[in-house]
């Protein structure tokens, strides 16, 4: 699969780290393609920098990493991704009454509000859950972390599935994209365990049961 990723910074790095050697082009979406941090991962996994439009036009399945503020005057440049697949791997974080919190949920969330960005693309809520390093290497650990997968679109799904089990990851279908209303809450459990409860970033959520 041709995999565009808008958006190299932690997340954005680790997926491309953990796709090394997957059989899948690799494309770095970077406002500067020749920053020698961009270019450092290139050399260091395969993959190509481009500029962002250029990425998205580029790959068959886009991946968004960007920080929520700027995400859709960023996405909005992009182009209509008509047909293609999108995972937003986005939560959006904010200040909520003075601590870090999602600034929308309840009754929409951000990857329902990203697909109104880009009403032609098949956006599927996912990789969101746990922290980039999990993303990145996950074979240390004793169990297969889960990731949770939402959207509307069955052959998309599928296509986002097949990413995740390349990252080390179960991927467990949590439903429609409305359901990303439930996994942008459980990266805030994983955030607040991480950053304020003091079990660091190198956990993972688990789906386990009796063989
Ligand atoms: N960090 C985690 O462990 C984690 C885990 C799961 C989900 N998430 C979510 O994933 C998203 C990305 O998080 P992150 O930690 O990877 O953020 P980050 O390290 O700050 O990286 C964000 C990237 O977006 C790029 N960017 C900023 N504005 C842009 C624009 N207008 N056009 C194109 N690229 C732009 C930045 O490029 P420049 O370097 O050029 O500024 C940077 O490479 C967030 O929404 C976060 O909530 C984070």
């Amino acid at each position: 699969m041709r995999i565009a990723i808008i958006g190299i910074g932690n997340v954005g790095s680790a997926i491309a780290r953990g796709l090394k050697g997957k059989s899948h082009q690799v494309i770095l979406g970077a406002r500067d393609p020749q920053a020698a941090d961009v270019v450092a991962l290139a050399t260091a996994t395969g993959a190509t920098p481009m500029l962002p439009a250029a990425a998205a036009a580029a790959g068959d399945l886009i991946i968004l990493a960007l920080p929520w503020g700027v995400a859709e005057s960023a996405v909005k440049t992009l182009g209509a991704l008509a047909g293609k697949t999108v995972i937003d791997c986005m939560n959006p974080l904010g200040m909520v009454d003075g601590a870090l919190g999602l600034t929308v949920g309840h009754l929409t969330s951000g990857g329902e509000i990203v697909q109104g960005w880009l009403p032609e693309a098949h956006v599927v809520k996912t990789l969101n859950q746990v922290g980039a390093e999990i993303t990145a290497k996950n074979d240390h650990l004793p169990h297969r972390p889960v990731q949770f997968l939402a959207g509307d679109d069955g052959r998309a799904k599928a296509a986002c599935a097949t990413i995740l089990a390349d990252l080390g990851f179960e991927a467990l279908d949590a439903g429609g994209l409305a359901k990303a209303r439930l996994l942008e809450p459980l990266a805030m459990v994983w955030i607040n365990q991480s950053l304020f409860r003091g079990k660091g970033r190198n956990w993972a959520l688990a789906a386990i049961a009796p063989q």
